[in-house]
């Protein structure tokens, strides 16, 4: 049934109304994309149909709030704590947190909960900016890991065990350890080890494992970090499973972290009206991947494992696979995820991602200078892939490999915690002249994605120069906003 007229107008409204986001998602469904990008539901394929149904039809019937008898996330002793026991059984964690708002509060609170002001933690300085926010938030002190950067395919790969020890040893006041279990790019650290070389020390640790709810469903993925001696890992069952988006959960084990201080930073980042259909979401994905998980995630598998063949053979592009494992970092691959090296064949991925989504109607997940990246799950088809591999070959080799962009990867000189930098007062100065000046915001310059300056880091010349490189082959930089750059105010 088609609602909106093609200019957006509700059929059978005589005025015109304005809806301009409904407008473009409107469009967007309309044109039956290939989705390889998040959600992992691809618009409801591959669900039992039973369950998509009754979400579909109950969307207004079950968008309630705390009634009586609806239980209350925030102090929950009926239905949600009941269907949070059910999550933290399949999981094999003591407890388990529905979450309504991303990953992104999870990780917040488990460092939240974790860490006092002051305390150090470890963690590798590619961390996804929620850790930053959590450190901020808390008040402690980062002390950050190098990851290794693969120059040919231009991403960060990860911090070897070795650096993770010297780290430890130098560190044995540090609080907690935070890991991420896959990488954006599915790239898994050897989590096992660090947990045990930290756990032995007493120091706590915390695994963001966004992009990693599908991993205890099948035997040929890397371990999810549950399985290993850690204190808590959050998880985004929307970008690999089939929950709605913004939905994730907590699991925690062990008696190290309280849960009462782990509850209280959640309140505190979290709707005091959280949505019961975002909660029906995570309880249903939990149902439907507790009968039917390994299928889900073994079919995602299988295709990748098919493209990736396909794309090696077939077109002159490089998607990497097993081989990365031991190579910088990387203790093991998820490979129910493409990426697709395309530097190699003289383009850029921001190039390549674009003509995918205007010529092919292909949506790739993210594309960085040298790479694209796929998401493949239960949801996707062998139609998808057949699209896939047969747009790409339509892409002929170019004589020239594009240059990795070199990037200054020391650490900066710190100068205040990022806590402290985040709340003095700032302004705003042209990027060539805020040499010896303290960022407020991180800058993080795309490719590779690993910020450069972190809120309370000086910047030198050399990074301006990175940052002015970056630009000007096309890349970008978070935290740089029309050449300014936004610094604590001097006295
Ligand atoms: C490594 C990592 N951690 C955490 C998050 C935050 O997840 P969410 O979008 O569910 O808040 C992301 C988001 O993409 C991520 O890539």
């Amino acid at each position: 049934m088609v609602l909106y007229s093609k200019k957006g107008n509700i059929k059978g409204m005589k005025e015109k109304i304005s809806i301009p986001l409904v407008q473009k998602l409107v469009a967007y469904s309309r044109k039956d994309p290939v989705r390889f990008h998040m959600p992992g539901h691809k618009g409801g394929k591959g669900l039992p149909r039973r369950l998509k149904a009754l979400m579909e039809k109950n969307l207004f019937r079950w968008d309630v709030t705390e009634i009586p008898g609806m239980d209350n996330w925030h102090s929950p002793e009926g239905a949600i704590e009941k269907a949070q026991r059910l999550l933290s059984q399949l999981y094999g964690a003591d407890h388990s947190f529905f979450l309504v708002n991303g990953s992104t509060s999870g990780v917040m609170a488990m460092l939240g909960a974790a860490l006092e002001r002051g305390s150090k933690v470890l963690l590798p300085r590619d961390s996804h900016k929620s850790a930053l926010m959590g450190i901020i938030l808390a008040g402690a002190k980062p002390v950050y890991l190098k990851p290794e950067v693969d120059l040919e395919l231009g991403v960060a790969t990860g911090v070897p065990l070795d650096e993770w020890k010297k780290a430890l040893d130098l560190n044995p006041d540090a609080k907690a350890v935070f890991v991420t279990n896959p990488t954006y790019q599915g790239f898994c650290p050897p989590a096992s080890e660090i947990a045990r070389e930290a756990e032995a020390r007493g120091i706590i640790v915390l695994v963001d494992e966004a992009h990693g709810a599908h991993l205890v469903f099948s035997k040929k993925l890397p371990s999810s970090a549950g399985k290993f001696e850690i204190d808590a890992w959050v998880q985004s069952p929307h970008k690999m499973l089939c929950s709605l988006t913004q939905t994730a959960w907590l699991h925690v084990k062990g008696g190290k972290l309280k849960l009462d201080k782990i509850r209280s930073y959640l309140s505190l980042l979290t709707s005091t009206s959280p949505s019961y259909i975002l909660m029906a979401s995570l309880d249903i994905t939990r149902a439907v991947m507790e009968k039917i998980g390994k299928q889900w995630v073994e079919k995602g598998l299988e295709l990748a494992e098919r493209a990736r063949k396909m794309i090696n053979e077939k077109t002159p592009f490089y998607c990497v696979g097993r081989e990365l494992k031991g190579r910088g970092g990387i203790s093991d691959v998820d490979l129910s995820r493409l990426m697709i090296n395309v530097s190699s064949a003289g383009y850029t991925g921001f190039f390549i991602e674009k003509v995918l989504r205007s010529k092919f109607k292909i949506y790739a997940e993210y594309a960085d200078y040298s790479n694209v990246y796929f998401l493949l799950t239960g949801g996707n088809t062998w139609s998808d892939v057949a699209k896939l591999v047969s747009a790409l070959k339509r892409f002929p080799a170019r004589k020239n490999k594009l240059k990795p962009v070199i990037f200054p990867c020391d650490i900066p000189v710190c100068a205040m915690d990022p806590a402290e930098a985040y709340f003095s007062p700032g302004e705003k100065v042209k990027l060539e002249d805020a040499v010896d000046r303290i960022v407020k915001d991180a800058l993080i310059p795309y490719p590779p994605g690993v910020p450069l300056l972190y809120p309370g880091e000086i910047i030198e010349k050399q990074h301006i120069e990175a940052i002015l490189e970056i630009q000007s082959k096309g890349g970008y930089c978070q935290g740089i906003k029309n050449g300014f750059v936004t610094v604590v105010k001097n006295g």
